[in-house]
Formats: C-alpha cells, structure tokens, sequence
C-alpha cells in the first residue's frame, strides 16, 4: 500500500500539465509567470521554492544583481495574490557571488516580501556538510529558508514535525509537577537550525540536476504549514522535489519548469512516487556519522602507531 493510499489520496492521479482547482498534481512545462497567472486569487496554501541564485547554473543567464531582484518581484507579486489569507511562502536561497565578494539573497530579497506587507516567521539556517572548498574564504555550509505568511492567523502545525526530545526521561524535581516527566512525548520543536544532508554525488535522490533540494526539508514544511487537501506550489520546480513531498502526504501539488529535460525528470520522478517506487532519504533518519559507523577512513594513516608514514623513501634529503 503507497502513502497516499494510507492517507486518502487514493487512485493514481494524472499529471496534468495545466492548473485547475480540481486537479491533484501538474507540472507545467513553461515559465512559472505564465502558470501562475492562471491560478485563482489566494488559492494556495503555501508556496516554497529555491529559485535561481543567478550565478550561471546551465539553467539561468548570469543578470545584473537589481535586473534578477527585479525579475523575483514579479514572481514574488503574484504568489501573493495567489496565496491563502492563511497561507506562507518560504524561499529557499544561498549567496549570490560576485568576483568572489557575497551576496546573501535572503538579506536582499526579504524587503522585496515586506514591501507586499507579509511578515517573517523564522529564518531557517539549513546546515550541510558537503559543497565547493573555497581557498580565499570558509566553504559556504549553510543556506536560509525564509518562511513569510500572509496575516497572523496562519496554519502551523508542530506535532507533526517534532524531533525525538535530548533527554525524554527528564522529571519536573519541584513543584506542583514533582516527579512527572517534563517534556513532550511527542518530541521536542525542530527549532531554526536544519541539519539535512543535500543532495550530492551519493545521496540516494541524486539526479542530473546540479542543486535540487532533498526531499524531507519540504516535507517538513509541507506538515507543518499546511492540511491534507491544500495546495503546494514550486514556480521553479526543477526535478519536482516539492510536488513529491506535498502529494506523499496527501496535499496537491503544482509547479512550472522551464527546461525541458528537468520536466521529463520531474514527471518520472513524481510517477514513481504516485507508484510508491521512488527512493528518498527518510525524514527521521538521523545524519551520517562515519566515525560512530567505524569507517576507517575517518583514522589518519600518519597517527597510526606505526609513526610517520615515509614520504621519501631512500631519499637522503
Ligand atoms: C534551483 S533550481 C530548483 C531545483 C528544485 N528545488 C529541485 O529540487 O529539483 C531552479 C529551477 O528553476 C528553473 N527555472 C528557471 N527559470 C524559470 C522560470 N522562469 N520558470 C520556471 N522554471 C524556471 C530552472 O531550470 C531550475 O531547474
């Protein structure tokens, strides 16, 4: 039995390539300006998407930082008209670089969302270990998902999202409460800093795409900011990711990619998941420790007890 059959999302639905209300899952193939204009006012539950970092992935031309700015808004203006009075948008970004110099595009996209009068929530720092090595500043390990909602009555669902609690055996040792165990056995709040694995060479979600997200960071998301039966929206879909985690748990899923290979791994991709055949990295599965898992090559050949290792081998010098 597939998650969505568990969930009531039974059948498998069609891809559509175009947005209607009764719909369950699309993909357009085309610029995400032209799908949204066919979405009906405050119709979404939540839009979350990486767009591009305008650092000239094959996918994008390279534009001057204010002409790219320029380029978000407009998205950025019709996911607002489109989104429910209860709904969020979170974008997900790295730094855009210039001759080495960094731009976080958290920092100057978030006057863009506060001019169309939504309200930060949380400023998410997701952490990963793997990435390009920089010789002339520290390797960039982290990037932002800045999560805006509409109005201050908006859908958040915690429980669903909770992590196992530090200390679960912990006691109240005073008051009224002695002797109780103090926290939630539901687990703990996730809090703001995500530690996620991305989606490198190895990682079992790996496509031909250079910067796709893993699947659990938008489940996360999808859980906790919206209900089953909403819709989630990606303008910048890519390999899909995000329509996977809004149809696993029983939420619709819509987004528009513009490059045509990207809409062909998108389709397949999501097919799986309808079939409940797609691998992914699951969302409770805690981060790849490779010294508590005993790889040996986490042991520094040149601290073995057998000394130095000899790096001129009957060389005088
Ligand atoms: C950073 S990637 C998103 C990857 C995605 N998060 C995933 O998990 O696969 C941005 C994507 O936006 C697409 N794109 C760029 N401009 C677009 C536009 N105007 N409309 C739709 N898609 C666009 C690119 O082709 C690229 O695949």
């Amino acid at each position: 039995m597939t998650v969505q059959d568990q969930i009531g999302f039974k059948g498998t639905y069609q891809v559509s390539n175009e947005f209607a209300p009764f719909e369950h899952v699309v993909v357009y193939p085309g610029n995400c300006l032209d799908l949204l204009r066919t979405i009906p006012d405050e119709s979404l539950q939540l839009i979350v998407t990486s767009p591009p970092y305008n650092i000239g992935k094959e996918y994008e031309k390279r534009l001057h930082l204010d002409l790219y700015l320029k380029q978000q808004e407009q998205v950025i203006a019709e996911c607002v008209r489109a989104l429910s009075p209860r709904g969020s948008i979170c974008w997900q970004v790295g730094n855009y670089v210039d001759k080495g110099a960094i731009v976080p595009l958290d920092a100057v996209l978030y006057p863009i969302f506060a001019r169309f009068g939504l309200k930060m929530r949380n400023r998410m720092i997701w952490h990963f270990e793997h990435g390009l090595h920089c010789n002339r500043r520290f390797s960039g390990r982290y990037e932002t998902i800045i999560w805006f909602t509409k109005s201050d009555d908006y859908v958040f669902n915690l429980d669903p999202v909770r992590v196992p609690q530090k200390y679960p055996g912990k006691k109240h040792f005073k008051g009224p409460r002695a002797g109780q165990y103090s926290c939630n056995p539901l687990g703990k709040n996730p809090g703001d800093l995500w530690v996620i694995p991305n989606v490198k060479s190895n990682h079992v979600e790996k496509t031909e795409h250079p910067c796709q997200f893993p699947v659990e960071l938008i489940e996360r998301l999808v859980l906790s900011l919206t209900n089953e039966g909403d819709w989630v929206l990606d303008p910048f879909l890519g390999t899909g990711t995000t329509v996977i985690a809004a149809i696993r748990h029983g939420r619709r899923g819509v987004g528009a990619e513009i490059v045509t290979k990207y809409v062909g791994l998108a389709k397949q991709r999501i097919e799986m998941e309808l079939q409940g055949t797609l691998k992914t990295r699951p969302m409770e599965r805690p981060v790849y420790d490779p010294v508590e898992a005993g790889n040996s090559l986490t042991v520094a050949p040149w601290n073995k007890e057998a000394g130095q290792i000899p790096l001129f081998d009957g060389s005088k010098k």
